[in-house]
């Protein structure tokens, strides 16, 4: 019987406890996925409880991806280079820390538009946050031309940037400026918590100027077509949704813990009807 969950604060509306649900059936293996609420100011205690030490494997959001790393006994690559953890997987030497948000997305990004990340490919991530720096070191593994960043802070947009050991064409832009210039990407991601149910009036910056077949993501997926995304569709946009990284992280979370190969293809049609409350 596999022990599994997710922590963070909060945790209540999270949707690892279904998709787990379903990989677990689907790949045939008896387990479980609950979810802890843990009280920030009490999380270095909290952490090592019985019920949570007792987990093969673990999830870990906001707002613990960075503080559940002094607990680990080793992080693999892309947590290192990240310097957050979203996955952890219980062994025999103690816990490791992985990060599965960044190759999710780029995965996803990827089944939806094969030829997406090219050497020619231009892409700018709107944000500077946790989800921003995941995918931007992501996408620094791809050969592509340029991935810049546009952040209401732009200091913190110089940070992910400065952090990465890649030698990669990057450039920092002011809000502003990204909307003026958006017809000079192939790829546009919205990264940011703007446009998030309740706030779905909430616009990140106006797309005027973005140009016909310009693929454009939104990792919010409530709604699962934000503001950003109907607006981009307006202007001939081809949309990549939020909710297919999601499902697509936790395919790769589970494959950490289990070792099997679950397909998310599968499981997206039902997952869209879920969100959807249909
Ligand atoms: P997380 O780590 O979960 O991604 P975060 O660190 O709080 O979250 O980052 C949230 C991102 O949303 C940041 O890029 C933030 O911009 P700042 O760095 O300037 O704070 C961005 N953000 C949040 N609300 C915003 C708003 N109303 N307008 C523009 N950007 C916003």
């Amino acid at each position: 019987m596999l022990k599994l969950g997710l922590i963070g604060h909060p945790v209540g509306h999270s949707m690892s406890p279904w998709i787990h649900g379903k990989l677990l059936d689907q790949q045939n293996l008896q387990g479980s996925y609950e979810l802890f609420d843990l009280e920030p100011e009490e999380f270095d205690q909290q952490i090592q409880s019985p019920e949570i030490k007792k987990l093969d494997g673990f999830n870990v959001t906001v707002p613990f991806k960075e503080k559940i790393i002094p607990h680990l006994a080793e992080l693999d690559e892309s947590a290192k280079e990240m310097g957050a953890v979203n996955t952890v997987k219980n062994t025999s030497e103690g816990w490791i820390g992985y990060n599965t948000d960044g190759i999710g997305f780029a995965d996803s990004l990827t089944n939806d538009y094969p030829t997406s990340l090219k050497s020619s490919t231009r892409i700018l991530l709107l944000g500077s946050g946790g989800a921003c720096r995941g995918i931007y070191y992501a996408l620094t593994k791809k050969e592509v031309a340029a991935i810049d960043i546009a952040n209401r802070t732009t200091q913190r947009a110089m940070d992910i940037i400065q952090d990465g050991s890649q030698k990669i064409n990057s450039t920092v832009l002011t809000l502003e400026e990204a909307s003026e210039h958006l017809a000079n990407y192939d790829v546009v991601i919205q990264t940011t918590t703007v446009g998030m149910s309740p706030n779905d009036d909430q616009l990140i910056i106006p797309v005027d100027h973005m140009t016909k077949d310009t693929i454009v993501s939104d990792i919010v997926y409530r709604p699962m077509e934000t503001r950003f995304l109907q607006e981009a569709k307006k202007r001939g946009a081809r949309l990549h949704f939020g909710h297919q990284m999601l499902l697509q992280q936790a395919v790769y979370a589970f494959k950490i813990w289990t070792e099997t190969d679950p397909d998310a293809s599968k499981l997206l049609e039902e997952f869209e009807k879920k969100l959807k409350g249909v």
